[in-house]
């Protein structure tokens, strides 16, 4: 490794802004490189960041093909996160792969297989990880304060909050609001209980807000959901109830709720419309349910103010450590994969119309 960590970025688009926003800000890391299939955008992108000695290329197999590059932030829309994180493991790059995992359970598979073979490492990029109140809500479920957790609410979402882009697209997304905001849900939920294996899933998926042309300004280039809602069975009979929007006529899908046989937590959805699940927002109050001297009592908990790092700068540092360390991943495949199987498991539900398992193919 040269002095400085080497890093390409694959996919220039929006959300690599704050990739290279964040690598700037690290005196040890230098991005040498930058992929668009788009013809003259990554040029462009670099040349906006004054990176004049990095090159541009026009596909990703170019860039991966530098065994000068240490590690890659691969940003493209989410039908190419598989593809491009495949190549970068199979050319010897650490990858920090941006949110969700994949569009389907095979294709994160398809990762975890080219991570164990490689021998290099994927982290999967929930900056809501390193906030200090989904940090305070996990030490409060993991001390067993509140005993046997045996149900967990979850969601968020938006009144109006219809993306445009190639967020929309079937063949680039893939999913909607689900995979957009709702993995971050999903990982909220499951990292505070230790993510257990999902084992079923009945869900819907619909789009009635963003096929109306009253609601929404391109209803013929829409093609994925904006609302879904399951019902999920975890190892360890724990029930997971999820649901999450894009648009609805409703302000609120509900609080997040831990529910466990000595107490529970309810964390309110702050006070405001826009909020994805813990991303777009901090998380509103925190309550403790408990029964005390046989009184069923409510205690508040104080918000942690997180510091002044952003959460963004933090998991792309949190990626840089690792790869100097060698790993391991600090939000890996591995926990990733189950919140994979479950945005799977409710396009599937919804499209049979029936609950259906959940099954992990060996990697
Ligand atoms: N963590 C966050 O806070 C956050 C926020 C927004 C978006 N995202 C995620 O980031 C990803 C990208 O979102 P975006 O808003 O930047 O999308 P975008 O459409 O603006 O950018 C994606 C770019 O990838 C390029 N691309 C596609 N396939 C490629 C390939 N094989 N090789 C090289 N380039 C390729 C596209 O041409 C496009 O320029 C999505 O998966 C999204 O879910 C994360």
């Amino acid at each position: 490794m040269a002095d400085k960590l080497r890093i390409g970025i694959i996919g220039t688009g929006g959300i690599a802004h704050s990739h290279v926003n964040a690598y700037k800000n690290f005196p040890d890391v230098e991005v040498v490189a930058g992929a668009d299939i788009i013809p003259g955008k990554a040029r462009a992108f670099l040349d906006k960041f004054d990176l004049k000695d990095a090159t541009a290329y026009e596909s990703h197999e170019e860039l991966c093909k530098r065994d000068d590059i240490d590690a890659v932030s691969v940003c493209t829309y989410n039908s190419q996160h598989s593809v491009c994180s495949v190549a970068a493991l199979e050319s010897g790059k650490d990858v920090l792969l941006e949110k969700p995992m994949a569009i389907t359970l095979q294709q994160g598979i398809d990762i975890m297989r080219a991570e164990k073979k490689s021998g290099k490492f994927v982290t999967v990029g929930f900056q809501p990880r390193y906030d200090a109140n989904s940090v305070r809500i996990k030490q409060i479920v993991q001390s067993g304060e509140l005993g046997k957790i045996y149900y967990v609410q979850t969601g968020g979402g938006r009144r109006r909050g219809i993306p445009g882009g190639t967020f929309i697209e079937k063949d680039k997304a893939g999913v909607g609001a689900l995979a957009d905001i709702g993995c971050y849900a999903l990982d909220l939920a499951l990292n505070t209980i230790g993510y257990p294996k999902p084992l079923t899933v009945s869900a819907i998926a619909t789009n009635y807000i963003a096929k109306n042309p009253k609601y929404y300004a391109e209803p013929e280039r829409f093609e994925v959901d904006d609302f879904s809602a399951a019902f999920i069975r975890l190892e360890g009979g724990i029930t997971l109830d999820f649901r999450m929007s894009w648009g609805m006529h409703m302000d609120t899908t509900g609080d997040f709720i831990f529910l466990g046989s000595e107490g529970g937590l309810k964390v309110k959805q702050p006070h405001y419309q826009l909020w994805g699940g813990a991303w777009d927002g901090p998380v509103g109050d925190i309550i403790y349910m408990h029964d005390q001297f046989g009184i069923p009592t409510q205690t508040p908990i104080p918000l942690a103010q997180n510091d002044k790092a952003s959460l963004f700068e933090k998991k792309v540092r949190a990626f840089v450590d690792a790869v100097k360390t060698k790993g391991p991943a600090p939000i890996p495949t591995s926990q990733i994969i189950y919140n994979q199987a479950i945005i799977d498991g409710i396009i599937r539900s919804s499209a049979a119309g029936e609950e259906v398992k959940v099954v992990f193919p060996k990697i």
